[in-house]
């Protein structure tokens, strides 16, 4: 196949440029189409057809299920390493040392207190509020206590603000979920693990001791490893965006906080589970729930299915599927919900409309189903996925810097009004 692709534009024949990447896609660079065309622009609305970059942290075969961090396969991964070594490799590119990986545990370490004037923004939010947007809002609010911008070439200062970043964020998810109970804010607790530190500061009450149960310890660091990255998802290239501009790190992850929130992304793994909990509440019947998907005229989707990407099975979905069996097995939850899951999985995958369209199990058809096993509540679980997603967003953030690469700022096509005269309210 020729490294080129040729439009006619009015007659002319123009060449641009088709780029090849390392596992054989194939990209063509319009980077010069306005110019050589006389300003013609592409049209691609949510980016389906559009690549925003080229990256070497993950790649992802939509139609194969293929997902591998940095070259590694995500289910290797996720049988042999933990939450923090993955994190450390999509971020600087390696698995590290025993010598780095002590050196990168004992930085964050020395990061995880929050100035105590964080609470008091904390206190401005009412109990019922949603601990995706105490989240945001106190990851924005990060950058007030730590106004100096980060120089992106100087590696120690980077590396100080990954770290502090990768600290901090987790001990925030947590204050938002104590914030919902009304129960006192935890420390981070720098005698354990950083799962288990989540764990303690989202669990541990002052009136009784606390120890995680190794069995959701590592539920939990398996299903974390699942979520780090996903390359350009909505998320991710608002972060990209966002840090386009220059802006801080912390304002960028908060962006990106706010774009995994909606129930499209990573909001539908609590959709989900309302999803499973009303058909549930509704005898069960999956029928119905997968007539309403189909039906045009109904606005319901069926939470949990369906990718940009993978037109196969979602391959985190897989391995998420089997971890739910067995993280209810090992702790002897009986949970009905696992089994509609299951069924509605099922029939939708002997129907038409589903094969047809390509719709799979996603990520977060199941994860929901192993957070309330781990005692995590609904509203809790997006802000798992974030906690999971920190390291892609920091990763992918550092490289766009590193890259130098411009401000993002798309065109557009107009289709409004043209040129009118105003007209002064008493003549309307
Ligand atoms: C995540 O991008 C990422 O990588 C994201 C993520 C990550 O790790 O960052 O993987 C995490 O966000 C996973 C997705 C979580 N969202 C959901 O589970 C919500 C339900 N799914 C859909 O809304 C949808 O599938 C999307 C948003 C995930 C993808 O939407 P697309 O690619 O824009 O596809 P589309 O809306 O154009 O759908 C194509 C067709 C349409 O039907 P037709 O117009 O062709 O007749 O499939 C239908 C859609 O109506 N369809 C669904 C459906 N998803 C797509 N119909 C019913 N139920 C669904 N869930």
């Amino acid at each position: 196949m020729s490294d080129k692709a040729i439009i006619e534009v009015n007659g002319e024949r123009i060449e641009l440029p088709i780029e090849i990447g390392t596992e054989g896609e194939k990209a063509i660079d319009i980077k010069k189409l306005r110019v050589l065309t006389g300003g013609l622009i592409t049209l691609d609305p949510g980016f389906k057809n559009t690549g925003s970059c080229k990256s070497k942290i993950t790649f992802l075969d939509g139609e194969k299920g293929i997902l591998r961090y940095r070259g590694y396969a995500l289910e290797d991964l996720a049988e042999n390493s933990t939450f923090l070594e993955v994190a450390y490799l999509i971020i600087f590119g390696e698995l590290p040392t025993k010598i780095e990986f002590d050196k990168f545990i004992k930085t964050i370490k020395s990061y995880t207190m929050i100035n105590e004037e964080m609470k008091d923004i904390i206190d401005g939010f009412p109990k019922s509020a949603h601990p995706m947007g105490i989240l945001s809002s106190l990851t924005s609010a990060l950058t007030a206590f730590n106004p100096q911008s980060v120089n992106i070439e100087d590696e120690e200062e980077m590396y100080q603000a990954i770290c502090k970043t990768l600290a901090k964020i987790p001990v925030l998810a947590a204050w938002a979920h104590k914030k919902n109970l009304g129960e006192p804010l935890n420390y981070a607790n720098n005698q354990v693990g950083y799962i288990e530190n989540i764990l303690e500061m989202m669990f541990k009450i002052p009136t009784e001791p606390y120890k995680p149960n190794p069995i959701v310890v590592n539920a939990l660091d398996q299903l974390l490893i699942l979520h780090e990255d996903h390359e350009q998802n909505c998320s991710t290239s608002t972060v990209r965006l966002v840090g386009s501009s220059h802006a801080g790190m912390f304002a960028s992850i908060s962006a990106g906080v706010s774009a995994l929130w909606g129930p499209l992304h990573g909001g539908a793994n609590q959709a989900v589970i309302e999803m499973l909990e009303d058909i549930a509440k509704d005898g069960g019947d999956v029928e119905k729930y997968i007539n309403k998907a189909k039906d045009k005229n109904d606005s319901f989707r069926l939470m949990g299915f369906g990718h940009r990407v993978y037109k196969n099975f979602d391959p985190r979905a897989r391995i998420i599927k089997k971890s739910a069996d067995e993280v209810l097995a090992d702790l002897g939850i009986e949970d009905p919900i696992l089994e509609i899951a299951k069924k509605l999985e099922k029939v939708a995958l002997q129907d038409e409309y589903f094969v047809k369209r390509k719709l799979y199990p996603n990520v977060d058809f199941y994860s929901g189903i192993i957070y309330r096993a781990l005692g995590i509540p609904t509203e809790m679980f997006t802000v798992m996925f974030a906690i999971g997603r920190l390291p892609g967003w920091i990763a992918q953030w550092r490289e766009m810097r590193l890259n130098n690469e411009p401000i993002g700022r798309p065109r557009q096509l107009y289709v409004g009004e043209k040129l009118r005269k105003f007209v002064p309210i008493n003549k309307r």
